[in-house]
């Protein structure tokens, strides 16, 4: 079975942001949890590297078009690596394979008649690359998104795709899958917007304007719309029109955030539809982060928490752990470096760590640096167990990103119960007495085993943290290679030598 997990690719306008990681993030989780329910895996993220708002951006910077992509391509790669985003392929639109593939597409659909020139009048906003209706706007006249930019009016000849021939099929689409679109609320929200006709969409922009972008084939005073030349990465990152595809395509899920859900669950079928390929398997939709007083975070408000200084304060693990467990799949979330260090105080700190280090540390002072052997077990540590094992074992089944949040909480949850266990069954008393020193072993090793297991779920979303867990107890890899990873309980092994106990999560505190 395969699994091909997309991001949206980023405009390089700016460095990359939180909302840049957060999607790169949630699709390395998937990845990983994919692989470890046994897909063959492909996923990718990337630069969106045309358009006006890029071309402004190259321009001010002083160096050449191709200089300045080259930085930022360059600079996202760095921050993605810096996250543990392991992605498979990493898109940069400017790649000649690409460019000639957009050209192509273009070329059929101007063959097949669905293209008209027409003269358009316009607002159009570039923090978004698209023109707006009167209605899309706010009170003040401004893109709600982008309040800060003056919208510019443009009338021009342009090349449209004639999109409202094909509504009814995609409404019909919808209608037939209904995990096309999830969570529900966004395909609620995406059949609301086909319930009036569509605007022809334009895809040219007029060279003179903007030339950083795919000439139109047959028009050499144009180039491509960025968003029509941006969504074929989906495909060319395939090799497309090259047979093998096939069978990554079927599988393709796209992530996205809500502001594109338009742009992915409208044009973006319609014209694969037009060329004769089918609409990508779903479009998993996430909300905002929103920063200092709860206003959106971007570039132009500049508001932005930056991911490389979280990174440096408390490691890409705090990072990804925090985006995982806080975003909302109803309404926005919040995000800030004091609400960050909270989470990694006092969950990853105090819940997790702290419970290794003390169990780890326990084992190897009272019981020979190694993992001592259970005897048989009491009814709390079977319910305890079981509850590890349950919110680990969910890790082990293809989960969709929706569903992210929720089972972090339940691992949060876990790990209340385990150091209530710990705080109950108190194996500092029981190693006084020789009477009670094998039940002693045995709450180390059951503690130590539920551990383990919640370490291989968790190593999805924290992969270095947990790994480094893992490998203090011997328990890596948690699968041969290539094979799914089948959750048990029981796996550590008794009599193993442990090593030094490592903090894994140091408290940090403001200054
Ligand atoms: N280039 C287009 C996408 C083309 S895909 C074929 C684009 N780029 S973008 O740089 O503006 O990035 C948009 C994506 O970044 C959003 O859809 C979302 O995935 C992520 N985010 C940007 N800001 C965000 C937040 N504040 N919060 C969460 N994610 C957001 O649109």
């Amino acid at each position: 079975m395969k699994s091909y997990i997309t991001t949206p690719i980023y405009y390089v306008n700016a460095a990359p942001h939180i909302g840049h990681a957060h999607t790169s993030i949630m699709a390395d989780i998937l990845k990983r949890n994919r692989t470890a329910a046994g897909f063959e895996t492909k996923m990718t993220t990337g630069c969106d590297e045309h358009g006006q708002k890029n071309q402004d951006a190259a321009r001010e910077s002083g160096l050449s078009d191709h200089d300045y992509l080259a930085m930022r391509a360059a600079e996202f790669r760095r921050v993605f690596d810096m996250l543990n985003v392991g992605y498979d392929f990493f898109v940069r639109t400017s790649r000649p394979f690409h460019m000639e593939q957009v050209a192509c597409i273009q070329q059929r659909l101007m063959d097949a008649g669905l293209i008209v020139k027409k003269q358009y009048t316009g607002i159009y906003c570039t923090g978004c690359e698209q023109f707006k209706k009167l209605s899309d706007l706010n009170e003040a006249g401004r893109c709600p998104d982008h309040p800060t930019l003056v919208l510019e009016e443009l009338d021009e000849l342009n090349y449209f795709l004639k999109i409202e021939d094909y509504r009814e099929k995609l409404i019909a689409h919808i209608r037939d899958n209904p995990d096309f679109v999830s969570p529900p609320v966004f395909r609620t929200e995406l059949l609301n917007m086909l319930k009036e006709p569509l605007d022809d969409l334009c895809i040219s922009r007029p060279v003179r304007r903007v030339s950083l972008g795919v000439p139109l084939p047959f028009d050499a005073a144009y180039v491509t719309y960025v968003w029509f030349d941006a969504l074929v990465n989906y495909l060319t990152n395939l090799g497309w029109p090259e047979p093998g595809y096939e069978a990554w395509w079927r599988s393709a899920e796209h992530l996205i955030g809500k502001d594109i859900l338009k742009t992915h669950g409208i044009y973006w079928p319609i014209m694969l539809m037009a060329i004769g390929e089918r609409p990508p398997r779903r479009l998993s939709v996430h909300g905002y982060w929103l920063g200092a007083g709860g206003l959106k975070m971007s570039k132009t408000l500049g508001n932005v928490v930056d991911p490389v200084e979280i990174v440096e304060l408390f490691g890409a693990d705090a990072l990804r752990y925090f985006l995982a467990r806080n975003m909302r799949s109803d309404a926005d979330s919040q995000i800030s470096v004091e609400l960050i260090r909270q989470a990694y105080n006092s969950e990853l700190g105090n819940k997790i760590g702290n419970l290794f280090s003390r169990a780890g540390k326990f084992a190897k002072s009272r019981f020979d640096n190694r993992i001592p052997k259970r005897g048989a077990l009491a009814e709390d540590d079977e319910r305890t167990r079981e509850i590890a094992f349950k919110a680990a074992a969910s890790f082990a089944r293809p989960f969709e990103m929706h569903e992210i949040p929720q089972l972090s909480q339940a691992v949060v949850v876990a790990f209340d119960t385990l150091n209530s266990y710990f705080a109950e069954q108190a194996p500092w008393e029981l190693v006084k007495k020789p009477e009670t020193i094998e039940r002693c072993a045995t709450v180390i090793y059951v503690t130590l085993d539920s551990l383990r297991v919640l370490f291989e779920g968790l190593r999805q979303i924290i992969p270095t943290s947990a790994d480094q867990a893992l490998a203090a107890l011997g328990c890596l890899p948690v699968a041969p290679d290539g094979q799914a990873w089948e959750p048990k309980l029981d796996r550590l092994e008794p009599g193993r030598e442990l090593p030094e106990i490592e903090v894994l999560y140091p408290r940090i505190t403001e200054n």
